[in-house]
């Protein structure tokens, strides 16, 4: 199956992704992941329960959508190339879930690995993925990151980066010439792009 979830998209669903987790994070047993010969700690409704949870948990509506910086941000987003890969839009399939069927959703990520250059690299690859690779990261909610942890903010998969700015500025391979757009725009750009990015 397609992956879809993790930084390296290795997981095909959210039920893989929780139990992954709970394997990798926690040490608990579950059908997907058990080996020993014991009972799975969390059972599969559970495992069911849990993943929906999360797939039914709401996203954070964009605030600001009039705001002049806001709106040339957003075009500037686009001049620079970065809705190639974190795409506005993605129209849901069918599910066994009603909610979720045939959404029109802006997650802005495409789901998909993208060679990110060497300086992003890490020697750990995934199944096909290489250490280059990573999927895109969903910037939907991104805006509230520092509601959340008001002292520190951590970008990209490693968290190395401090600020949104800070993680633009480490985007390479596939991405490079994005990022020089991004260079080569004016102080008062930047700060639209970034004050788009802040509204999401
Ligand atoms: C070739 C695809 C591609 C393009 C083009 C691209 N990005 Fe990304 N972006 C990614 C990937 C992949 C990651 C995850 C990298 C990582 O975690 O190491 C990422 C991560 C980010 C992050 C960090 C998100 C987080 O929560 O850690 C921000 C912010 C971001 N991109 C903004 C932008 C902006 C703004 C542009 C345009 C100037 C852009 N990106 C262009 C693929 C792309």
């Amino acid at each position: 199956m397609l992956g879809r979830f993790g930084f390296r998209a290795s997981q095909p669903s959210v039920r893989h992704q929780s139990a992954g987790a709970a394997a990798g994070e926690m040490g608990l047993t579950t059908s997907l992941f058990n080996s020993t010969n014991e009972a799975p700690e969390i059972s599969d409704e559970e495992l069911e329960k849990l993943a929906l949870y999360q797939m039914l948990a709401g996203v954070p509506i964009a605030r600001d959508q009039t705001d002049p910086s806001v709106q040339y941000g957003k075009q500037l987003f686009q001049l620079a190339g970065c809705h190639n890969c974190h795409r506005f839009n993605i129209q849901t399939s069918n599910t066994v879930y009603p909610e979720l069927n045939d959404q029109l959703i802006h997650p802005f990520t495409d789901l998909l690995l993208h060679d990110m250059g060497e300086g992003l690299a890490d020697s750990r690859p995934e199944f096909s993925a290489s250490g280059a690779e990573w999927r895109t990261t969903p910037l939907w909610g991104i805006g509230f990151l520092g509601t959340i942890s008001p002292v520190r903010q951590h970008y990209l998969h490693d968290g190395r980066a401090k600020s949104l700015e800070e993680a633009i500025l480490w985007h390479g391979g596939e991405a490079e010439s994005s990022r020089n757009k991004f260079v080569d725009f004016s102080k008062l750009e930047r700060a639209s792009l970034i004050s788009f990015l802040e509204s999401l």
